[in-house]
């Protein structure tokens, strides 16, 4: 069996604080295989650089997807184009920077397709995804079973669809965008995990990851404000999949959240257990 972790869309510098200071206890906490990551809001939020690709990484990230604000910081296009660790939404057209699937290994090397997904509800028009995932699935090499989506939908209908229409097909099926956690969490008949969206990384004291006040003042007066990130209430949101490295098959899901309050405490005990053991007195 091996474990799963996906992290829902991580907004800005909070958001990135929080993985690089808890990723490595709750891969160890938790004897997480492999790590998936929605960055796309991660660059003040919107986003990507190549620069904070490497952060994710360095952090315990082992593949970023992104969504709809892929392109926003272009300098990413490069990545895209060469490295296995990050990708386009497979629907994207072919002239888009980024490949449409990866497989990378898990430290014991068992292999993990990672797909990226758009959906098209509310949503600025893209290829139709149905197509792109048979495309896809029939890219990936037979021997790679475990394979886990990342559709990055508004309507939870698309997802529930998406979901269906590949149980059986892939182990895991999981929404992001919304940067609002469901309580949908199910493994389906066919043998695949599936959840309407695993939320978001950042501030939760906001607007979907921006200062309240900003997005309400301009909501209430049509005057224009910039959408700061904000800082409080910063959690790392996820969820976590148990897979049959033989046959693919989800045998788990669970959502996930871990606090700062979380980290902090987490960040004590290490340091409490790394303390020199005072000599005994002779
Ligand atoms: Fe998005
Ligand atoms: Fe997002």
């Amino acid at each position: 069996m091996i474990r799963i972790l996906l992290i829902g869309d991580i907004v800005g510098k909070p958001g990135l604080k929080i993985v690089q200071r808890g990723l490595a206890f709750l891969r160890r906490r938790e004897a997480l295989d492999f790590v998936v990551a929605n960055g796309e809001n991660i660059a003040d939020g919107s986003g990507i650089t190549p620069g904070l690709h490497r952060k994710l990484l360095a952090a315990g990230v082992d593949c970023v997807t992104l969504g709809d604000h892929i392109y926003r910081r272009q300098e990413i296009s490069e990545s895209l184009k060469t490295e296995a660790t990050i990708l386009k939404p497979a629907n994207y057209p072919p002239t888009a920077p980024g490949r449409t699937w990866t497989v990378l290994p898990t430290a014991a090397g068992v292999k993990i397709a990672v797909i990226s997904l758009l959906g098209r509800v509310f949503m600025r028009p893209v290829d139709c995804p149905w197509q792109a995932i048979d495309r896809v699935l029939a890219e990936i090499p037979a021997e790679v079973v475990v394979r886990v989506i990342d559709f990055h939908a508004e309507a939870t209908s698309d997802k529930q669809l998406l979901g269906r229409y590949l149980d059986g097909r892939v182990s895991a099926v999981v929404g992001t965008h919304t940067h609002v956690t469901t309580a949908d969490e199910q493994i389906f008949p066919g043998g695949t995990a599936f959840q309407c969206d695993i939320g978001m990384t950042g501030p939760h004291h906001s607007i979907l990851g921006r200062r309240i006040d900003r997005v309400l003042e301009t909501t209430v007066s049509f005057l224009p404000t910039h959408f700061d990130v904000a800082t409080d209430d910063v959690r790392l949101c996820g969820t976590i999949v148990d897979v049959d490295e033989q046959t693919g098959k989800a045998h788990a899901i669970r959502r996930l959240v871990l606090t700062l309050a979380e980290v902090e405490t987490a960040e004590q005990a290490a340091a409490a257990a790394a303390l020199p053991v005072t000599p005994p007195l002779m």
